[in-house]
């Protein structure tokens, strides 16, 4: 991002941005094609005759010039990027459009950007005219334009210096062409915040450059072509909020340099390959709200460099295994919104730059054996509600005031802290987020045991030693 804004500054540096005894000039046609291109977009008649010299004597912000190779009496522009994020240039017009010979007039354009440019209810799309084989096009990024629609022309294979494709935040509609496979330059795909639907194409494993590959809050669906594995340069693959299924192909273990994954929010079912194993670099793992419905993938505890697991929503069953105390980079581990069952491992608490740890809406029971400093350190970013079975020593974290939503484990451990069937600490996830604390003043609407009566109960326990009867019967009375 930093490289694509520096040119915008870059320009009032420039020896001849100075008014110069001999300037270099830009050839006419070019120059025609340019005050063509930026007349369709920007609101401001009188602009381009007030800068007549864009390069030099009056320069636009948002475009870039260079000298020709062996003649420094020629300019060309080379970078054009027009938008509400570009000052002191004019807005762009409601009605703009994209002059569709004005592009093929700028044979050295290298970068071109539109920022919030065509807003709904102004309708562009992209002519497919607009690209072809002669272009020096590296960088078309065209984000945040609501009215940008249409389909993405397939003659966009044309563009072979291509390196930053980003269409995010548009209006685009139909399938990902696959012709996109032969932009073999390409390293940034980016076609996130769209409608683009049918499936992702096999073609994209030829681009063999790619190091960022963001999909996601599309329509996709079909399975993850296992050619996505022949992606060797990829550090970042979201294809999260879309509606991919089946299973994640084991080629997908050959992305060694891989850092980010996110496949949240598709239909992606399990299990999970255990060729994952060889994803080394991986820092984040976001797989949430797929219906896995396995055991926690034991590959996990293999990679040492995990920062955040998201594996919350995946139907995973058994309980929580211990390797993710081996995990000493983690800082943030949801799983939340499972069925794990079994003890919550102690071992979690003594990671030490775990910021943020959700078992929320489990099955887990015991105690729950955390140090107070481990508590106090996670506050509300530790949570543990509506698993039917946890318990706390009443003692440990009362001081501090942390009353964890579970209630004191009662008599001996012996009973491994369960205390019938129902949930005392039986609240919906609705309530203020992350909040840990027993908080009366929250409106507890429906469910079983408001925020009310659970601090009611807490209150009779403490007070002295129910059994397991009494506390049933203050259920009853409660509810
Ligand atoms: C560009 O396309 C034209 C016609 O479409 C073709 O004749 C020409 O050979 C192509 N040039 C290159 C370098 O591919
Ligand atoms: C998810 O995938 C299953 C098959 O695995 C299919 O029956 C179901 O309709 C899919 N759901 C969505 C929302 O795509
Ligand atoms: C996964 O588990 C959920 C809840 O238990 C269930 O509704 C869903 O049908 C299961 N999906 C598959 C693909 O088994
Ligand atoms: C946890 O659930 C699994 C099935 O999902 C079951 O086989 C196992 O017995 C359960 N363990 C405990 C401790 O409840
Ligand atoms: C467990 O819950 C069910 C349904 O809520 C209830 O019918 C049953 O009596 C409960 N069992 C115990 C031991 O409390
Ligand atoms: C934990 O997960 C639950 C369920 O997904 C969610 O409602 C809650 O806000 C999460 N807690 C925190 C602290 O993020």
């Amino acid at each position: 991002m930093a490289a694509r804004i520096i040119f915008l500054f870059l320009l009032p540096f420039l020896p001849y941005s100075v008014s110069d005894f001999r300037s270099p000039a830009m050839p006419v046609d070019e120059l025609v094609a340019l005050l063509d291109l930026v007349g369709g977009l920007i609101a401001e008649p009188g602009w381009a005759e007030l800068h007549p010299h864009p390069c030099t004597d009056t320069p636009w912000p948002g475009i870039q010039c260079e000298v020709a190779a062996g003649d420094t009496d020629i300019l060309h522009v080379t970078g054009i990027h027009v938008g509400a994020d570009v000052s002191p240039s004019p807005p762009c017009k409601s009605s703009a459009f994209l002059s569709p010979d004005s592009l093929l007039h700028l044979p050295f354009l290298k970068t071109f950007s539109l920022f919030g440019c065509f807003l709904s209810p102004n309708s562009v799309s992209l002519p497919p005219s607009i690209f072809t084989n002669s272009s020096s096009l590296e960088q078309l990024v065209l984000d945040a334009n609501t009215g940008l629609t249409g389909e993405i022309p397939s003659s966009v294979s044309k563009l072979k210096r291509l390196r930053v494709f980003c269409l995010s935040q548009n209006a685009f509609h139909g399938v990902i062409p696959e012709e996109i496979g032969s932009l073999r330059s390409l390293q940034e795909l980016d076609l996130s915040y769209n409608r683009f639907r049918g499936e992702i194409p096999v073609e994209i494993g030829e681009l063999s450059s790619l190091r960022i590959i963001d999909l996601s809050s599309n329509e996709l669906q079909g399975e993850l072509p296992a050619s996505i594995g022949s992606l060797h340069s990829l550090q970042k693959i979201d294809l999260s909020l879309n509606y991919l299924s089946g299973r994640v192909p084991p080629e997908l273990g050959e992305l060694k340099n891989l850092v980010l994954l996110d496949f949240s929010n598709n239909n992606l079912t399990g299990p999970l390959p255990d060729a994952l194993s060889r994803l080394n670099e991986l820092e984040y793992f976001l797989m949430e709200n797929n219906p896995l419905n396995t055991s926690i993938p034991l590959f996990l505890g293999g990679l040492k460099k995990l920062q955040v697991i998201g594996i919350s929503g995946c139907g995973l069953l058994g309980s929580i295994p211990s390797f993710f105390a081996s995990l000493v980079s983690l800082t943030a581990l949801s799983l939340d919104k499972n069925s794990l069952n079994g003890s919550v491992p102690e071992s979690l608490g003594s990671l030490p730059k775990l910021g943020q740890l959700n078992l929320s809406q489990n099955q887990l029971s015991g105690e729950i054996g955390f140090s107070e400093e481990f508590v106090r350190r996670l506050g509300k970013r530790l949570d543990v509600r509506d698993n039917h079975g946890l318990c706390t020593k009443v003692h440990k974290y009362q001081e501090d005031s942390f009353n964890l939503e579970a209630p004191p484990c009662l008599g001996s451990t012996a009973n491994n802290g369960r205390i019938g069937n129902n949930s005392l600490g039986g609240n919906s996830g609705d309530q203020e987020p992350g909040d840990l604390k027993i908080n009366p003043s929250s409106n507890g609407n429906g469910g079983t045991g408001s925020w009310h009566e659970l601090g009611f109960l807490s209150g009779l326990i403490f007070l002295g030693q129910l059994t397991l009867q009494a506390i049933a019967i203050v259920m009853t009375l409660a509810v």
